[in-house]
C-alpha cells in the first residue's frame, strides 16, 4: 500500500493503541450506537464527532453497499426512514415501497438529505422520538464508510484519545442476493485504514452466524488480517438474516443461540457476543427482583465478550424494572456484568462510568 500521510498517522495511531492498550483494554466499553444518536441524526457526521467528544471507546457504523459499490454508513437496506429519497427520486421506490440503498449510485445518495428518523404526515415529518433532533432541519448527507473512517482517526489525531469503530455488515445474505460482497469489500477499506490485527480497535459484527463463520475461516486468513468478530443475536421473528430452507426464504432461527452450550460453539468463530439486552434480563423482572438468563454467565465461561444493545433513555425506553437510565445501565454494566453497552447516549454512559469506583 501506498504511505500516503494519513496512512502514515493511522499506522502511528494504531501503535499507540497498542502502547496504551486502547479502548477494550480500558475496562467497561461505551459504544456509541450509529454515534450519539439521541442528540444528533444517526449515522451522520456531526453524531460521530459527537460521540468521539463524548468520550465513546468506539464508534458504530452499520454498513451496507451503493448500486456502484460503494460502502455507505446506513443502517436500513432502505433509504426512506431517515432520507427525503421520496421527494428527490419519486420513481425509484420498489414494489414493497421502499427505496433501496443498493438501487441508487453514491453521487445519487449524496444528494439526499439525512435526517432524523420520522414519518410523514401529509406535508409534515412527524419525529419517531419528540425529544431528539428535529428532522427536516439543517443540513446532514449519508457518509462513505471511508469519509466516516477518516472524521474518527482525524479526532483521534487532533484529540490523542483512541476511539474505536464498532463495524457491521448489514444483511450479507442481502447483499449475496444482489450480486455484491459487502464483507470483502468492507475488509478490503478497513485494511486500507490500517485495522488488521485482533489487537486493532475494531470489533466487526454480524447477525449472520455463517457469514462470520465466513470471515473467520476464508476471507480474513485469505487477506491476510486477524480481527475481532461478534456475533449479534436477534429475535427470529425480526426476520434480519434469511435463508433458503426447501426452496423458501424463511428467518434464520436464532433459538439455539439462546441455550447455554451455544456460546462454546459461537467462541469457535467469534471474540464476543451482542444480544438484545431483552435476552440478559426478563422484561417483566420486578424493582429490586431483577431475572436474570444467564446467557451472560455462559458467554463469560467460553470466554466471549458480551456487548448487549440498545440503551436509550427516550420515553418508554427504560424497562419498568429500572427507576432510569443510570439504574439500567447499573443494573447490566454491574449487577449482570456485561463487559459494554450500545447506547444513543453515550454521554451518560460515560459519565456514569466514570463516576462508578468500579467503572474505569
Ligand atoms: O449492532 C448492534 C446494534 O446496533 C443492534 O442492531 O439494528 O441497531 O443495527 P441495529
Ligand atoms: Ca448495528
Amino acid at each position: 500500500m501506498k504511505m500516503t500521510p494519513l496512512n502514515t498517522f493511522v499506522a502511528a495511531s494504531l501503535c499507540a493503541t497498542l502502547f496504551t492498550g486502547g479502548p477494550a483494554a480500558a475496562g467497561k466499553v461505551v459504544i456509541a450506537h450509529r454515534g450519539a444518536s439521541g442528540y444528533l441524526p444517526e449515522h451522520s457526521l456531526p453524531g460521530k464527532a459527537a460521540a468521539h467528544a463524548m468520550g465513546a471507546d468506539y464508534i458504530e457504523q452499520d454498513l451496507v453497499m451503493t448500486r456502484d459499490d460503494r460502502i455507505i454508513v446506513l443502517h436500513d437496506l432502505y433509504l426512506d426512514r431517515v432520507t427525503n429519497v421520496a421527494e428527490v427520486f419519486p420513481d425509484r421506490r420498489r414494489p414493497d415501497g421502499h427505496y433501496y440503498a443498493i438501487d441508487f449510485d453514491l453521487a445519487e445518495i449524496k444528494r439526499l438529505r439525512l435526517m432524523e428518523a420520522f414519518k410523514r404526515e401529509g406535508d409534515t415529518l412527524l419525529a419517531i422520538s419528540p425529544v431528539r433532533f428535529p428532522p427536516g432541519r439543517s443540513v446532514f448527507r449519508i457518509s462513505t464508510l471511508e469519509e466516516e473512517l477518516e472524521l474518527i482517526q482525524g479526532m483521534n489525531h487532533s484529540t490523542g484519545r483512541v476511539v474505536g469503530i464498532y463495524t457491521e455488515i448489514k444483511a450479507p445474505w442481502f447483499h449475496r442476493q444482489e450480486g455484491k460482497d459487502l464483507s470483502r469489500a468492507a475488509l478490503t477499506v478497513l485494511k486500507q485504514y490500517g485495522y488488521t490485527r485482533r489487537e486493532d480497535p475494531l470489533y466487526l459484527q454480524s447477525f449472520d452466524p455463517q457469514e462470520l463463520k465466513r470471515l473467520r475461516t476464508e476471507l480474513l486468513p485469505a487477506m491476510g488480517l486477524d480481527l475481532k468478530l461478534v456475533q449479534l443475536i436477534a429475535e427470529t421473528r425480526w426476520g434480519l438474516t434469511m435463508v433458503i430452507e426447501d426452496g423458501r426464504t424463511v428467518p434464520y432461527d436464532y433459538e439455539w443461540m439462546k441455550r447455554p452450550e451455544a456460546m462454546a460453539k459461537i467462541a469457535a468463530y467469534a471474540d464476543g457476543i451482542g444480544p438484545w439486552f431483552n435476552m440478559l434480563v426478563r422484561p417483566d423482572s420486578a424493582p429490586g427482583k431483577i431475572e436474570v438468563t444467564g446467557m451472560v454467565e455462559a458467554a463469560h465461561a467460553a470466554g466471549l465478550e458480551v456487548h448487549p444493545y440498545t440503551f436509550r433513555s427516550d420515553p418508554g425506553q427504560v424497562p419498568a424494572y429500572a427507576t432510569d437510565f443510570e439504574d439500567l445501565l447499573d443494573i447490566f454494566l454491574f449487577k449482570v456484568g456485561v463487559d459494554g453497552v450500545f447506547t444513543d447516549y453515550p454521554d451518560r454512559a460515560v459519565r456514569f462510568l466514570n463516576k462508578h469506583p468500579q467503572g474505569r
